[in-house]
């Protein structure tokens, strides 16, 4: 399996460290070219290498890291995603309602990558909170992972917990993943409080 995180921004930075924590190669792009981003990357461990956008997106699983709204640009970087993991760690906070074609925000990305397995997963944690060692007190921190495709996960999974979390497998997009999907200015408890007030 090879890794790619692009954006190397709070988040792509956070899950660079826990890459780099555990010794697996990872490639992390943005829109900038590679050099820019190599003194920060190679900072974090000799397992983090920069590279262009078209280079990184040759790696099996690919972790989406950029603000929501530029996943589309993203998708364009490849003609064509089969064969490809996406693990979408976006959230579309702030994003209107209306403007989602009433879909959970992923699987409105998801559309862009036509082909690929999709998975929504570390998107629950802030940045410096994913950046921190997720063994914590002997456990392990958790991490929600959602796909409409049900063998989807499984690989996700592995590799969540290769870089020391829990995964904690929610089902699909609009089921057990719409938990852990922001709507509109609603995160989280909101959330859940909607949900709860619609089954009663
Ligand atoms: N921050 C958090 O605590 C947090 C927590 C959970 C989830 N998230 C979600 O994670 C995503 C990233 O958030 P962030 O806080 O890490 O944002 P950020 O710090 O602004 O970083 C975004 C990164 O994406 C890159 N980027 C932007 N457009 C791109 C494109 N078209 N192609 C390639 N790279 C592109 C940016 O680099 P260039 O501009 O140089 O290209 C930058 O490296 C967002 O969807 C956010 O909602 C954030």
């Amino acid at each position: 399996m090879s890794y790619a995180i692009v954006g190397f921004g709070k988040i792509g930075q956070a899950l660079a460290h826990a890459f780099a924590r555990k010794n697996i190669d990872v490639t992390v792009a943005s829109r900038q070219p590679p050099e820019a981003l190599a003194p920060h990357a190679r900072a974090i461990g000799p397992m983090v290498v920069a590279k262009s956008l078209r280079d990184a997106l040759e790696a099996d699983t690919i972790i989406l890291a950029i603000p929501f709204g530029e996943h589309r640009e993203v998708a364009k970087a490849l003609p064509s995603w089969k064969g490809k993991t996406v693990i979408d760690a976006t959230n579309a906070f702030g994003v209107l309602l209306e403007e989602l074609d009433g879909l959970p925000s992923s699987a409105f990305v998801a559309k862009a990558f036509n082909g690929a397995t999709f998975v929504k997963g570390f998107n629950h944690l802030s940045a410096a909170t994913l950046a921190t060692d997720p063994v914590v007190e002997g456990g392990h921190r958790v991490v929600f992972l959602s796909s409409d495709d049900e063998d989807a996960t499984a690989p996700v999974a592995a590799l969540a917990k290769q870089l020391g979390f829990a995964p904690v497998e929610l089902g699909k997009l609009n089921e057990g993943g719409a938990l852990v999907h922001a709507r509109g200015r609603t995160w989280g408890k909101l959330i859940f409080q909607d949900v709860f007030k619609k089954e009663q």
